[in-house]
Parts: C-alpha cells; sequence; structure tokens
C-alpha cells in the first residue's frame, strides 16, 4: 500500500517508516520538521515538507495515488499543553480537522491515528479497557479526543474507516542505533534517566513517593517503539482487508513504578547516578496500566520488544551513540 505518514520525522512515526518499508509498503513522509529530525528517515524514502493544514493536501494525496494515512504528526507534551494550549488546539485539532477533510477529499479510504493512554484521565480500575471512562485531565489529552471523535463523525456520516491506536507509554528505540527518542525539551522518564547516567544532568528528581502504589511512585505500563510500529501496519492491513472503524489500547499490559524503573536502568548502564526526590507533577495519575487484549484478539498484535530490560537497553544504545541526539 502507498502509506502517507504524518509526523513521520518524529520519534514514533521514523520507527514506523522503517517498519513499512520492511513489510513491503511504500511509505511518502509529511512533515513540517517543527519537532521531526529529517536525519532520522532511511534512504529512499519520499520525503514532503508540509504542513498537516495545507490544503495542496487534497492533490498530493491524489497524485501519489495513497491508500491509506497514518497520522502521528501532532505536539505531544502535557506539561506544554497545560501551559501553552493554543498550540494544541492549533496544530492538533485544527491541523488534524484540515488532514482529515483534505483525506476525505481526496477519496483516501483508511486512516490511521496516533492516540493516547491520556484520553482516559486518572482509571476508576487497572488494567484499562477501551471502554472504560473517557476523561482526560489535561489539554493534551483532550485534544487527542476531539480528534478521535471527528474521525467518528466523519466514518458515521462519510465512510471513512480508521484505527485510533491509544498509547500508553512509548519508549525505547530500534535495535539497530540508528534512530530513537530525541525531543526538545526532554520530559519524558527513561530519556531523562539515561542523560543522568550520561552525565548530562546531575540527577534524576522522582516526582512523588507518596501514591497509592506498592513504593509510593508512580506505576506506568512502558511499550516499545517498535512494538506500536506493528501495531500501526496491523491496523491498515485490518481496514485494508475490511475492518470497521475501532480504536486499541497498545501496551504491554506490566507496570513498572519509577523507582523500578530508575533501577533497572542503574543494572543496564552499570552507572551508580544520583536520584533526587521531588514533589509530585500536576496531573499525573498513580498508575496507569492497558489491557491491550482487545489488539491481540482483533488485530492479531503481540508485542514482542517490550521486556523493560530490552526497552532501557535499546534506549541507552541511541543515547550512548547519540548524546546530542540527531545533531552531529
Ligand atoms: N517522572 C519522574 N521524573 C521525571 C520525569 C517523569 O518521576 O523527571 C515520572 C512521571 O511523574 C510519571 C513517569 O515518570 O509518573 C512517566 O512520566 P513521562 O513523562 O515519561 O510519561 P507520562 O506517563 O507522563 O506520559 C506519557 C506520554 C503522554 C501519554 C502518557 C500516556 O508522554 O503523551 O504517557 O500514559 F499521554
Amino acid at each position: 500500500m502507498n502509506i502517507l505518514v504524518t509526523g513521520g520525522a518524529g520519534y514514533i512515526g521514523s520507527h514506523t517508516v522503517r517498519a513499512l518499508q520492511k513489510a513491503g509498503h511504500t511509505p511518502v513522509v509529511l512533515d513540517n520538521l517543527s519537532r521531526g529530525h529529517v536525519e532520522s528517515l532511511p534512504a529512499g524514502v519520499e520525503f514532503i515538507n508540509m504542513d498537516i493544514a495545507d490544503p495542496a493536501l487534497v492533490n498530493l494525496l491524489k497524485e501519489k495515488q495513497i491508500d491509506g494515512v497514518m497520522h502521528f504528526a501532532a505536539h505531544s507534551q502535557v506539561g506544554e499543553s497545560m501551559v501553552n494550549p493554543m498550540i494544541y488546539y492549533e496544530n492538533n485539532v485544527v491541523g488534524s480537522f484540515r488532514l482529515i477533510e483534505s483525506v476525505r477529499q481526496a477519496g483516501v479510504k483508511y486512516f490511521v491515528f496516533s492516540s493516547t493512554a491520556a484520553v482516559y484521565g486518572e482509571p476508576e480500575e487497572v488494567p484499562i479497557k477501551e471502554d472504560a471512562r473517557l476523561a482526560p485531565t489535561n489539554v493534551y489529552g483532550r485534544t487527542k479526543l476531539m480528534i478521535e471523535q471527528m474521525l467518528q463523525d466523519y466514518s458515521n456520516i462519510y465512510g471513512l474507516r480508521y484505527v485510533a491506536l491509544r498509547y500508553f507509554n512509548a519508549a525505547g528505540a530500534d535495535n539497530s542505533g540508528e534512530i530513537g527518542e530525541d525531543h526538545t525539551p526532554e520530559t519524558h522518564l527513561i530519556p531523562l534517566i539515561l542523560e543522568a547516567a550520561l552525565g548530562k544532568r546531575p540527577n534524576i528528581t522522582i516526582f512523588g513517593t507518596d501514591y497509592d502504589t506498592a513504593d509510593g511512585t508512580c506505576v506506568r505500563d512502558y511499550i516499545h517503539v517498535n512494538d506500536l510500529a506493528s501495531a500501526h501496519i496491523l491496523s491498515m492491513e485490518y481496514l485494508r482487508d475490511g475492518g470497521e472503524s475501532n480504536y486499541f489500547n497498545l501496551g504491554s499490559g506490566n507496570g513498572f513504578s519509577v523507582k523500578e524503573i530508575v533501577d533497572t536502568t542503574k543494572a543496564v548502564t552499570g552507572i551508580d547516578f544520583s536520584v533526587a526526590i521531588g514533589e509530585r507533577r500536576a496531573g499525573d495519575p498513580g498508575t496507569l496500566i492497558a489491557s491491550s487484549e482487545k489488539a491481540q484478539t482483533i488485530l492479531g498484535w503481540k508485542p514482542v520488544h517490550s521486556d523493560v530490560m530490552q526497552v532501557i537497553k535499546d534506549a541507552w544504545q541511541w543515547h550512548q551513540g547519540h548524546p546530542n541526539g540527531y545533531k552531529a
């Protein structure tokens, strides 16, 4: 299939572009490089520097004979979304609306959307199933939920078929060591810990030790970026093979506390970096663990890289090889 990958130069997008090539599909990357890295793209992939809101997209989708769109392009930092909501509404909501409308006008049939566990907010029950209450506690999660709702309307009214994938904590890197996570500023736990291990920051601060969890620190479900990539391909093939519009959680089903991640990283790196204890970060739920049974049953998806040790090893390999990210 010919697949347009928006945000294909970003962290999860770039891993999916490689997986698409390996699976024999033809990815075309669309990215405005506001946050992405053109260096992350493999040789031979077509790259178009364009915004998702650009009306020229309608003709591009037709010219390239695009069968399906994978939509990664978005702002994705929870903290930033609470300080600067305008760019989240502009880029995520308005930008996605423009993209989805171009997709409709061009007659593209299939759409796979990067959603997030943040659509659930503070869960009533864990593991979280797809029919759990949708109650985002931050602007980022709300914008992703609005896009899911938009897709549902376009599916019901115009017949666009879509899959929304609600990721838990994306982590790790391709084991080639060539691509990985490079955000500015970085706010995610594992890359920040690895920066402490590399001596790029004086310590890692654990945000809160008084949560209702076994060791008092937050528990999260870390899912390897290459397992996310394979879920996108299975979702696109599911739509191609007649699957109806749907939404799925993507997680490993295992929870690890911040302390456990810190200790595992010390074991993987062999470095005893310093750890500080800080206050809770506003808006952090205590425990987020996915039930991914639905994706496993309907898509036939299986996370195979998400053993936590492997996730951290792969991320460490990338960080050691690229201490300044994609910058030389
Ligand atoms: N944490 C620390 N210290 C840090 C950074 C993070 O203790 O310096 C803790 C956080 O409090 C949290 C855990 O580590 O408990 C993971 O934090 P991340 O920032 O890495 O990830 P989040 O769980 O906050 O959010 C991630 C994505 C969101 C997504 C969410 C869904 O960034 O986009 O997972 O679960 F919505």
